[in-house]
């Protein structure tokens, strides 16, 4: 939500900027802004996607060594030119980027219009900035020591990016609950929200911690917390290549990172999943399995896609270790009041690792003494870092903001996870376990099948592009799958789309269905078969257009469903690893005939960092 960079060494900094910020513009794309430094402060912003800010500042002064950018998802105020960042404090001094949300900016904001401060954007960041440099007057102290008084009023949270024509090569940092990357290069420094920009430049990072600041200027790096105490930085290696934060040839990332999965749910389980052996291997979970094991409660706490995640999980859990689960919203969760009880262990999921809702949750609960396991791809992330153990879903940079890939990596792990505890638990036999880790196996392959499949389900997109809505219906390990399948339909095409347990339909939803309705059913070969052919009837009945994922070879539903999509047979435990896959590429599908833009979704953005 907002992403953030900056440059400062020996290099112009408008071209690394501009490509950094291409990089975030998943994070949000309702504005872009750079300020750049040199001779003079130049500000640059523009409504809309980076490319309208490339194209606004075609024969401008690009000139400068120190430069920052910011790419926006609009928070406090609409997305126009004014309220993009970066804003300009009211002496003309100090340039600043933000992402994050101050919550008493209103009260602040109250105090400097007494003092006869105007501004000129309805945004909390122009508030905090003009605070910074009043703090600065009014102490008579340097502009680090004015960030540091300035940050300790605000309540919220933020990462910011700062520069002062004062101080042409210098950047000043500062970070709480929104994350911040630092690479270390020859003599020059690179920020980011995350990696992605600043792995084609060096492989050496810093991952600033909540309540730190930076100071960086060509050839230094100060390291403080807010207390002015220095702080050691931490180097880390990137484990990440440029190309897998690039197109390689697709048209959308989303399509890519579909594609991408036979690799991806390989890369999960690779030297964790050995069936020759008998053997997972997760040391997270090895190292703590005595509390996995005798944990009264698993709660499982996401968002989003995560969450739908954490619904199969809860099935899988359920079914192989025997140990009650509950899957909670984090943005509910964080807000009550949760009976925690001695030995719950809390499983978080989290694609970036960053999502407010979930981090926050996490931090209420961890002091109420859960354990925390982490499953997380982004390396490095606040929500990796803040667990007690985890598990990485290793898929890799996932930058089309409907994620794919990494829910697939997420359920890679959650069945591992739930048949090393089944096992070590004794809740399942030693053959149902292995015929389970050999059918996670064959998954990358079953993927490979399907998509080979695609002009059927691009056909299908292109029949039922025009509905209004759609009904995704499915019933046991499938349901959440239903769910999974409404929501990328909604993000990606804008079609309204409700997911839904099949045999719960009767209860209210079939009111909806008539001649222009698709259905979609997920109908593959499991214990509900019998039943889900009755609910295919139903909506036949009433006649609805009934778009059916079925398995091969399947000759029911083949012959009632108006479309069918036919999937490689599986374990009903290992369905849903598969038939995501369709649902996938039919959203993707619908939103490419409609004409839009699937990579990035009007309103969304890809790490929602702020509540
Ligand atoms: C949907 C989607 C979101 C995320 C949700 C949680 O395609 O991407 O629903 O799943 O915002 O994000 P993470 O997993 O990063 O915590």
């Amino acid at each position: 939500m907002c992403g953030i960079v900056g440059y400062t060494g020996n290099k112009q900094a408008y071209p690394i900027v501009i490509k950094g910020l291409q990089r975030l513009e998943y994070r949000g794309y309702d504005s872009a802004g750079i300020a750049l430094l040199g001779s003079s402060l130049k500000i640059y912003k523009k409504k809309g996607k980076v490319s309208a800010l490339e194209k606004d500042v075609i024969g401008k002064d690009l000139e400068g060594n120190t430069g920052i950018g910011h790419t926006r998802w609009a928070t406090h105020g609409e997305p126009n030119d004014a309220n993009a960042h970066p804003h300009q404090s009211q002496s003309g001094r100090l340039a600043m980027i933000h992402n994050g949300i101050i919550e008493n900016y209103a009260s602040i904001k109250q105090e400097l219009l007494l003092k006869d401060y105007h501004f000129t954007s309805d945004t909390d960041t122009e508030v905090l900035l003009n605070f910074i440099e009043d703090v600065q007057y009014n102490n008579e102290c340097s502009l680090e020591e004015a960030i540091r008084i300035a940050l300790k009023r605000v309540v919220g949270a933020y990462c910011i990016l700062l520069i002062s024509k004062d101080e042409p090569e210098t950047i000043y940092a500062a970070r709480k609950g929104s994350p911040l990357v630092i690479g270390v290069g020859d003599g020059e420094y690179f920020l980011a929200s995350d990696a992605s920009p600043i792995i084609e430049y060096t492989k050496e990072v810093i991952y600033v911690n909540d309540f730190e600041m930076a100071i960086v200027r060509p050839g230094e790096l100060i390291l403080k917390n807010l207390g002015n105490e220095k702080q050691t930085p931490f180097i880390t290696k990137l484990d990440m290549e440029l190309a897998a934060i690039e197109k390689g040839g697709f048209e959308h990332f989303m399509l890519k990172e579909i594609y991408d999965q036979p690799d991806t749910v390989f890369d999960c389980q690779r030297g964790r999943l050995l069936p020759e052996t008998g053997q997972i291997i997760m040391s997270g979970i090895d190292n703590n399995m005595d509390m996995l094991i005798n944990a009264p409660r698993i709660i499982i706490v996401a968002c989003g896609t995560s969450w739908h995640a954490g619904l199969i999980a809860e099935y899988w859990i359920e079914e192989l270790c025997r140990i009650p689960v509950e899957v909670e919203y984090a943005s509910e969760f964080r807000y009550r009041n949760p009976v925690i009880n001695k030995g719950d262990v809390i499983i978080a999921i989290s694609q970036s690792g960053e999502t407010a809702d979930t981090l926050v949750a996490l931090e209420n609960v961890k002091k109420q003494g859960a354990f925390i396991f982490g499953i997380v791809n982004v390396v490095g992330s606040s929500i990796a870092r803040m667990s007690h153990a985890g598990a990485y879903t290793h898929a890799g940079p996932e930058i089309g903001v409907a994620s794919t890939k990494a829910f697939t990596a997420q359920l890679t792990v959650l069945m591992m996870m739930a048949l090393k505890i089944g096992y070590a638990k004794k809740t399942i036999a030693y053959e149902r376990y292995y015929s389970l880790m050999v059918e996670l196996v064959a998954v990358p392959n079953k993927i490979r099948q399907i998509i080979k499949n695609v002009a059927g389900i691009q056909r299908i997109a292109k029949k039922y592009k025009d509905a209004n809505d759609f009904l995704f219906l499915g019933r046991g390990y499938n349901f959440p799958i239903a769910l999974e399948g409404a929501l990328k339909l909604k993000e990606v095409s804008y079609i309204h789309a409700e997911g839904y347990p099949a045999a719960e339909m009767k209860h209210g939803p079939i009111a909806l269905v008539d001649e222009t309705l698709p259905v979609v059913f997920v109908a593959t070969r499991d214990t509900y078969y019998q039943k889900i052919v009755s609910n295919v009837q139903e909506i036949k009945a009433r006649k609805g257009k009934i778009i059916a994922v079925v398995a091969e070879g399947d000759d029911v539903i083949t012959h009632i469903a108006n479309d069918v999509i036919a999937i490689p047979d599986a374990d009903e435990l290992i369905g849903p690893l598969l038939n995501v896959i369709p649902l996938q590429l039919l959203s993707y599908y619908v939103g490419i005939e409609k004409g839009l833009d699937v990579d990035k979704p009007r309103n969304l953005a890809k790490s929602v960092t702020v509540e």
